[in-house]
Parts: C-alpha cells; structure tokens; sequence
C-alpha cells in the first residue's frame, strides 16, 4: 500500500542548510555578530592594509603568512603556470563571442582536467601544483574570453607584473599604474574567501568524492554564475544606475522597500551588521572617486545606501549594504566592463576553493546529507497499456 508523508512532520529540515554546521575549517572565519572576516586569523582590514594578493594566496593555501624566500618561490611558480594549454584557447576561441566570461572560465576549467598530466591528476602530490595553476590562469583565462568576446587578440601574460597588474594587461593590452592595479588587487583580497559561501560548500562537496581540483573548481564556478552569489553586483550596479535620475532619491528608495522589492546590495544571510568588506570598498570607492574628481558618483551611493538603511531599519528590518552595493561602481572606475564583475569575483575566489579542497583532503569525509522523502512508496509498476490515458 502507499504511504504519503505528512509535511508538517518534518521539524528537522533546514532549507537552505541555513544554521547548519557541515565541517570544521581553519581557512577563514565570517563573524557575523561583530562584521568581522578573518583570513587565517588575520583581520581582512589589516590584510588589506598590508598584504598583496601573492601573500594573501600563501596565507591561505598554506595556513601562515609566506617568508620572504617562500614568497619568491610562490610568485615563480605562479608565474611559471599561468599560461594555458594551447587546448584551452583553441576550445575558448571556439566559443561563442557572447560567451559569458564565468561561463568560459568554466568550460576552460574542465578542459585543464582534460589535459593535466592524465597519471597525475588524481595525486595528492600534484594537488598543491594544481591549485597554483588554477589561481595563475584563472584570470588569462577571463582575459582570453574578455578578448575574443571583443574580436580582440589575446595575450599571452607578462611575467614582470604581478598577478592584478597581469590580469588588467591582459584585458586591456596596457600595463595599468599602480594605483590601478592596486585598487583591483584590493577588490581582488577582499573576496578570495568567505567562509562555506554557496561556490565554496560546492567546491568542497564535489571535492570530497575524491575527484581532481578542476572538477570541483569548475563546478564551483557554476555555483557562483547564479544572480543569488556572483550576480549580484551587476544587478545592484542597475539597481543604482535607474535610481540615478529620480528627483527624491529617498523617496524612490522606499517605494522600493515598499513596493516589496529588494535592495540589490543589501542583506546577507551571515552579517546581522555592516558587512566588514562593504566598509573597506566603500573607502576606496570614495578615495577612487576623489582622485577622479567625480566625488557626485560616491555621493549617490552614500545617499541610497542611507535611504535604504533608514527606511528598512524603520520598517523594523535590521538590514545593511553588502560588498556587492560598491563593487560594480568601483570596478565600472576601473575601466572593467559589466560583464566581467562576476568573473572577477571567480578570480579572487578561486584561491578560496583551492585552499577548501587542499584542507578537506588532509582528512577527507564524503559530504553526504540526508533528505526528507515527501513522496508516496509502494506504487506498482504499471504496463504502458494500462497507464491514465492509454487507449
Ligand atoms: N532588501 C529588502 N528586504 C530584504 C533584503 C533586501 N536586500 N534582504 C532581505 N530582505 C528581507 C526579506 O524580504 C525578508 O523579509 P520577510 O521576512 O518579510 O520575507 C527578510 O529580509 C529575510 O530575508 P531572507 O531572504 O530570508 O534572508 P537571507 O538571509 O536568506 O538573504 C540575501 C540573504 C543576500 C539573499 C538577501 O539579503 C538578498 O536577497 N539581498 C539582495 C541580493 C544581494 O545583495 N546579494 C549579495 C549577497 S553578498
């Protein structure tokens, strides 16, 4: 006989593996109580104050700040991996021009699975060497797609510059100054990692079935490409730009609010307060727009953010600006096209995932949660002629 579940049985769900404590990390920590994320322990406003993103990969990758010749060594080896497979440009040029550039990125991912060393892929020992080559290519990859999307040559990487020097070369075919790639580097630190994020949580479920670094990067990557995660700033950067022209900017935001629409930019699932990589952009935003002499582009986004926080808070929603709220302003500043902003965040993320998959493999477990069935059980298998609607 069949049997249905009742659906008010189930107390035990947690949609969303919201409250849910999967594993155990030391790679990060988002403390959403006091707005604080630590990268290894290290406060991200004093590695944005100090660090540069090739220590920052050391950091997280390797559990410490590198020393100086382990930092050497660290931008040799990242330097000597960074090109691609001829195979994954001739499979990028073969894309689409309207490609997505996460998408590509994606596909390039699966196909460096496809032509790693075939023995080695799998090996413990090569892990380490994999997740540099994936954190070198990572962004010649987005700039190969950014290129032939515009029916531009590709570069091949400059070994004198740096990673975010590198990456803003190889879109632009121009070595950018260095308060330039400064700003990108900044961008960059402040998202490579972010506690079990939904593209982290992936990297480290697929990871854990013991399948190679590329698998579960690139399925990662997939996780990021949704408007919920990667999209994010795009569709706050939109948000912002049809607010621009209203005559009451206040007023215009709390018929948003009213009207029951989001704020793009605002909320997150972990910070009951500012959001600490929010404060940080915000900065830079301002000091970018100042040294721009277009302060008037900081200002509205100062004025929005307010009016959003006002009328939210005063409809009893304790509600603040995420990351996301600055970054599609900041990099529009940076000369980086609207396309490329989740692609970006792919490229500071990925040294995330890298560092996840590294840990879980020193002592792996299969992530392998329970579901709660709501179907019917003991149905009969019934012949084609006699199924509803046969003639
Ligand atoms: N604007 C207006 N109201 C918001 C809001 C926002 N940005 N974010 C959350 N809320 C409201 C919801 O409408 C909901 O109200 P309800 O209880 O009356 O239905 C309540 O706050 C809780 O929302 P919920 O979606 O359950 O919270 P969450 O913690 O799961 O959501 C986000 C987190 C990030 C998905 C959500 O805040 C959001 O959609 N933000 C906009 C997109 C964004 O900026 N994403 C980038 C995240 S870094």
């Amino acid at each position: 006989m069949s049997q249905v579940r009742d659906e008010d049985e189930s107390h035990s769900v947690q949609r969303g593996i919201e409250n849910v404590v999967a594993d155990w990390t030391k790679v990060s920590f988002v403390d959403g109580e006091k707005g604080q994320l630590y990268y290894r322990g290290i406060d991200i406003a004093e590695l944005a104050a100090h660090a540069t993103f090739e220590e920052c990969v050391g950091l997280l990758l390797c559990g410490n700040l590198p020393v100086a010749s382990q930092l050497t060594a660290l931008n040799w080896k990242l330097r000597q991996l960074s090109t691609p497979p001829d195979t994954v440009l001739r499979i990028l040029k073969e894309l689409p021009r309207k490609a997505d550039p996460l998408a590509a990125l994606q596909v390039a991912l699966s196909t460096l699975a496809c032509t790693d060393l075939g023995e080695r892929l799998g090996q413990d020992e090569s892990l380490f060497e994999n997740a540099l080559r994936i954190i070198a290519q990572a962004p010649v990859i987005v700039a190969a797609a950014h290129r032939h999307s515009r029916g531009l040559p590709i570069l091949t990487p400059n070994p004198t510059l740096n990673h975010a020097e590198n990456f803003l070369y190889m879109l632009n075919g121009q070595v950018p100054s260095r308060t330039t790639s400064r700003y990108l580097e900044l961008a960059i630190i402040l998202q490579m990692d972010h506690g079990f994020n939904p593209s982290t949580f992936t990297a480290r479920a697929v990871a854990s079935t013991l399948t190679n670094i590329y698998a579960a990067s690139a399925a990662a990557v997939g996780s990021l490409s949704g408007p919920l995660h990667g999209g994010a700033s795009v569709r706050a950067m939109n948000m912002i730009n049809e607010l621009r022209h209203s005559p009451n900017l206040s007023k215009a935001v709390c018929n948003l609010i009213d009207s029951g629409q989001r704020i793009m930019g605002m909320g997150h699932r972990l910070y009951h307060t500012k959001d600490p990589r929010a404060l940080i952009l915000e900065d830079l935003l301002k000091q970018q727009c100042s040294r721009k002499n277009v302060k008037k582009d900081y200002e509205l986004l100062k004025h929005i953010e307010e009016s959003a926080e006002q009328g939210l808070h005063s409809r009893g929603r304790n509600i603040y600006v995420n990351i996301d709220f600055w970054s599609g302003t900041f990099y529009r500043h940076l000369g980086l096209a609207e396309t490329l902003y989740p692609a970006v965040f792919a490229v500071a993320r990925v040294t995330g995932w890298c560092a996840h998959i590294l840990e879980l493999r020193q002592a792996n477990r299969l992530y392998r949660p329970l579901s709660e069935y709501r179907g019917k059980t003991g149905l009969p298998y019934i012949p084609m002629n006699e199924r509803e609607g046969a003639k």
